[in-house]
């Protein structure tokens, strides 16, 4: 086994495909429907937001999808990404486990987002669109699509939840240098917006309120497609270049993955890293699979099968998926972008029928472990990606326990260069360990 602690694919070795599961699934999709008919979607019913291209990968019985030239020489700026193994982080365990970590935080927007942006804004150019709306939670996706917007002359509209408006400047400013217009969510830009803040004016916001936002804005503008950075299956489709990278980078170790983890805020890291992975499980092998979601936000754990709204205002089609109910509105815990209600549904399908194992945890411990993370391997890492590093470590801990080795890949989705504000809160005792919010989340799930 070699000593080395980071693996690096050469330009020719990034993957030129997107592999696609849903052909693969074994039992079928419930499909969206229309958020006021409730029947069927169509794809024409998508149209208003999103470019042909992308309805059709949403939807694409194709087991690969190839990588358009224009998207790969955007994708050679920063991958491949690196894989390391973090082999002071297992000293500092005194683990016999080995713990590699695939890291997205090296591309310019410092997470794996843009490996989606980039796509998103590709198709819509060639559709002709003028701009993009979004919602983002932490800022990450924002930028990133601010990003990709900016490379490909596209304008770019972000809705910021209120609480990472405020926690987070230099994210908004970050989107400011790329060209973009953010707004705090709710705003009163838009309807939705509107009706929330007469409701409650000192709301903090959620995901489902600016997701409500942005598509209101795109459905509103004939020049205007909305983008969103997680939970549809075209998103996790053009993230599994991070998957397929790590599973390379793993032969060169040497190694094969026993534990594969990820965060789960929408599950598109998690589905990156996850779902090439999950295609050995669907064939009957392949490795244990675990999503981490925080405690405050537990809609993977505590939430219901069911199918619900992707938003507040009910703009969005109803899905099947884990929901803690549109209404629910998530504590204001450090990790934004994993305050959303509901998940995946592609993921959400895939947990119900048993190919992966989702846990959650509380905001300390997570803290705590990327502390450690930090003063062994060097990266500060994003809060919402310290959950997967938590898991990790429970995993090598556990691992020292029964004194067996145990080969743990986990994705570290981003860098927590512009989370300062969270790190302070926690170096100086100041950070509240939310419980699971039992009542609100049992009267959102009563409105389903
Ligand atoms: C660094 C980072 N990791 C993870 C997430 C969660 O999103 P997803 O579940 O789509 O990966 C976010 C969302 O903003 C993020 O910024």
């Amino acid at each position: 086994m070699s000593e080395h602690s980071k693996f690096l694919l050469a330009d020719s070795q990034i993957p030129s495909i997107w592999v696609n599961v849903l052909p693969s699934l074994k039992e079928p999709l419930a499909p969206p429907l229309h958020p006021q008919t409730r029947a069927p979607l169509t794809p024409q019913d998508l149209l208003p937001l999103f470019p042909m291209e992308l309805i059709e990968q949403e939807l694409s019985p194709k087991p690969e999808i190839d990588i358009p030239g224009e998207v790969m020489d955007i994708y050679r700026l920063w991958r491949a990404t690196p894989l390391y193994r973090a082999r002071r982080l297992e000293q500092a365990l005194d683990t016999p486990a080995h713990i590699y970590y695939k890291y997205e935080g090296t591309s310019p927007a410092g997470s794996h987002k843009p490996n989606t942006a980039v796509a998103q804004a590709y198709y819509n150019k060639r559709a002709g669109m003028k701009r993009l709306a979004t919602e983002t939670g932490a800022g990450q996706w924002g930028s990133a699509l601010a990003l990709a917007c900016q490379l490909f002359g596209l304008e770019c509209t972000v809705y910021m939840v209120r609480i990472s408006y405020d926690q987070k400047p230099y994210r908004r400013m970050m989107m400011h240098a790329w060209g973009a217009e953010v707004f705090p969510s709710p705003s009163d830009h838009t309807n939705s917006g509107r009706g929330v803040l007469a409701a409650t004016p000192n709301s903090s916001g959620s995901l489902g309120i600016a997701i409500s936002e942005a598509v209101e804005d795109a459905a509103t503008h004939p020049d205007t497609n909305y983008s969103l950075g997680s939970v549809l299956n075209h998103v996790l489709l053009h993230q599994t270049v991070i998957g397929q990278e790590a599973r390379l980078q793993m032969a060169l170790a040497g190694e094969e993955a026993e534990v594969v983890i990820g965060c789960f805020g929408g599950g598109s890291n998690f589905g990156g890293i996850a779902l090439p992975y999950i295609l050995d499980r669907i064939a009957g092998k392949g490795p244990r699979i675990v999503a981490v979601e925080p405690a405050a936000c537990p809609s993977l754990t505590k939430g219901r099968f069911t199918y619900d709204y992707g938003d507040t205002a009910k703009l969005a089609p109803l899905v099947k998926m884990y929901t803690l109910g549109h209404d629910f509105v998530p504590p204001g815990i450090h990790a934004g972008g994993l305050r959303y209600h509901g998940a995946s549904p592609l993921l959400s399908h895939l947990l119900h029928h048993g190919y992966f194992e989702a846990k959650a945890y509380t905001q300390i411990p997570v803290f705590e472990a990327s502390l450690q993370f930090a003063r062994t391997e060097g990266i500060l890492p994003a809060p919402e990606s310290a959950h997967a590093i938590r898991a990790a470590v429970d995993e090598a801990l556990a691992a020292r326990e029964e004194g067996r080795p145990r080969t743990i890949l986990f994705c570290l989705s981003g860098h927590g260069h512009f989370d300062m504000s969270a790190y302070e809160t926690y170096l100086t005792g100041q950070l509240q360990d939310y419980e699971h919010p039992g009542p609100d989340i049992e009267k959102a799930m009563a409105a389903l």
